[in-house]
């Protein structure tokens, strides 16, 4: 913990309440190469499976597995697009991790086999505090692991005990290798009899509701040290979490607190890639640098409203700078009642966060996109197949991430550094270096002033008006953007892989590929498709993977199999050409010629068979 100050000079001030510092300095120079370089140390993010990209839907207050499959017939029925129902603590007995309520959620194991049948994953949360008052012989978390002496100790070396939602509660050390097989064999318990498919890890700041134990904590400089930055609460650390000088299998919980998030998703992956044999899913609220090589982490608990719509672009930004490239916000704020305007909104922006997950607390109106009028069902439905349609893309850049740690979600200064129009952008983003995100952040407002860096864009809806601009030095634009539209564009030179949405990724996976293809002025452009089974481990290094590179030029559009994984074929369905400057005469595929392509004037596209 520390207090950084700006100094008027180009300087900084750290100043740390102490503890282990390591201080490495990235000499770039460029900013794409500093995070390059940063995340050479603390790793590249890890590939998520396919489905994790897909459209999750969760809220706290889903109190039966009944209502739980209702929202997914609903979800379904509307047509929206989702891949991955949640359920919060409503499903645990008494709010006890590896237990579920017999009465409420009683039939969970069936209810997560219908999901899978429909093709859907499921995922629900895991708190890392263990009740510590079941009646004995009843909750063999707690008993295991006093057993195997996997819990955090005071200072007088007793078992910590804090208060957490299910009342009482122990907190494992996941430093302690023991620890670790522990978790293993609870959640391989658990999983015998719910086949979930992520682990959703939540308040391991680990958040505490007493202040460090529920016995207090020593007086000691660890509690409360000689200095402590501004906001911490009578100086003492302990304050929403444990006590520092409580003790780890490493050190104390003062060197170790940062790292419990950290820990514990380690954990977690771990565990999950040894029970269920795939690619592990592992969302967490806390998080540290690395935690991005086992997890995707959400902004925590945000407010519905416009402001907190806002920050959660460069919020997102940043944890994607940091190495945690799966991340994203609760779509339609968390706490308080959302509206139809602000969820639409945020459904837009949501379908660019690189993980989208709509969630809601408790006491809140719903806010399941099936709940609001047609118009405003109509936007999300389009912006969740437009997510959908793009996932191939996505994919791929994750692809780039996990392999050479590129950004997905990447700001314009990462892109375009010499811009320096490009320096203070927050309002807009990149999905690679290619896909250009411009939402509308406040309410009321149907178009927008969006920066378009130098170069042409295309807008990538091909809708009447022609957004695409050519020039040498970048500018903003006034852009309509009605409710049902998110303004985006391609950038000149790149090819865009896609393909027909539907309703889970298991079933838009099968459907035939598109390509919009956005030609540079000199009638060039490139890009590139990642694709494998979307759920085994390691593929790129087993070589169990397809790797297509597509160019088009001025004699045609190539595609280049690279890599070929033994994937069963992959069928092109379509292909949309931004900046064709005349009417072609005839357009050939594979020596034949193709009848039914169009050409339109006002944009440039020429397009083949199929549908974006
Ligand atoms: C806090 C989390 O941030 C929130 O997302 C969750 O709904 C509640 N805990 C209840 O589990």
């Amino acid at each position: 913990m520390y207090t950084v100050a700006l100094q008027p000079t180009p300087a900084l001030t750290w100043v740390s309440v102490g503890g282990i510092l390591d201080l490495y300095v990235f000499l770039g120079p460029d900013p794409q190469s500093v995070v390059r370089q940063y995340l050479q140390v603390v790793g590249y993010p890890m590939m998520p499976p396919y489905w994790s990209l897909g459209f999750h839907l969760c809220r706290w207050g889903y109190h039966t597995s009944n209502e739980t499959r209702s929202v997914v017939q609903r979800m379904h029925m509307h047509n929206f697009p989702l891949d991955v129902q949640w359920n919060d603590l409503d499903y645990a007995d008494k709010r006890r991790v590896f237990t579920f309520d017999p009465q409420r959620f009683g039939d969970l194991p069936d209810m997560v086999e219908e999901f899978h049948q429909r093709g859907m994953k499921y995922i629900l949360i895991l708190d890392p505090g263990i009740s510590s008052t079941s009646p004995k012989g009843t909750y063999l978390p707690y008993e295991d692991g006093q057993r195997r002496g996997v819990f955090i100790r005071n200072a007088t070396g007793h078992t910590l005990i804090g208060k957490v939602w299910p009342g009482r509660t122990a907190f494992p050390d996941f430093t302690n290798p023991e620890t670790i097989l522990w978790w293993r064999d609870c959640i391989q318990s658990f999983h015998s009899t719910v086949k979930l498919d992520g682990l959703w890890i939540d308040m391991n700041e680990p958040a505490n509701f007493v202040q460090g134990s529920v016995d207090g904590c020593p007086d000691s400089d660890l509690e409360a040290p000689p200095y402590t930055p501004k906001g911490v609460i009578g100086g003492q650390l302990n304050v929403g979490t444990l006590c520092m000088s409580a003790q780890q299998n490493l050190s104390t919980h003062y060197n170790l607190h940062n790292l419990y998030g950290l820990t514990e998703a380690s954990a977690t992956y771990r565990a999950l890639l040894e029970v269920r044999g795939r690619r592990p899913f592992v969302l967490s609220r806390s998080s540290f640098p690395g935690i991005g090589r086992f997890s995707g982490v959400w902004t925590g608990d945000v407010r519905s409203d416009w402001e907190q719509l806002r920050y959660s672009v460069p919020a997102v930004l940043q944890l994607g700078l940091s190495g945690m490239a799966l991340a994203g916000a609760d779509v339609c704020g968390f706490g308080g009642d959302t509206t139809e305007e602000l969820c639409v909104r945020w459904m837009q922006l949501g379908a660019f966060y690189p993980f989208m997950r709509n969630h809601n607390d408790r006491p809140n109106a719903p806010q399941e996109p099936y709940v609001f009028g047609q118009r405003a069902q109509a936007a999300m439905r389009r912006a969740l197949n437009q997510r959908y349609s793009l996932l191939p893309f996505l994919y791929t850049l994750f692809h780039h991430a996990h392999t050479s740690a590129d950004t997905v979600a990447r700001p314009l200064f990462l892109e375009f550094p010499n811009d320096p129009n490009c320096q203070t952008i927050d309002r807009q983003f990149l999905w690679g270096p290619s896909l250009l995100i411009s939402p509308v952040l406040e309410p009321g407002v149907v178009e927008l002033a969006a920066y378009l860096p130098a170069g042409t864009w295309y807008s990538l809806e091909d809708v009447s008006i022609d957004t695409s601009l050519s020039n040498h030095l970048g500018q903003y634009l006034l852009l309509p953007a009605p409710l049902d539209t998110i303004n985006v564009h391609v950038r000149e030179g790149h090819v865009i892989p896609q393909q027909e949405p539907a309703l889970t990724t298991n079933a838009s996976r099968s459907n035939p590929f598109l390509l919009t293809v956005a030609l540079s002025p000199r009638g060039w452009a490139s890009g590139d498709l990642f694709w494998d089974d979307g759920d085994s481990m390691d593929t790129f290094h087993t070589g169990e993977y397809c790797y297509v590179l597509f160019i088009a030029a001025q004699v045609g559009k190539t595609s280049s199999l690279m890599q070929n994984g033994g994937l069963s074929r992959l069928v092109l369905g379509g292909l949309r050409v931004f900046g064709v400057p005349s009417r072609p005469v005839s357009v050939w595929a594979n020596g034949l010629r193709v009848l039914d392509f169009t050409y339109r004037t006002d944009t440039k596209v020429s397009r083949g068979p199929g549908r974006i």
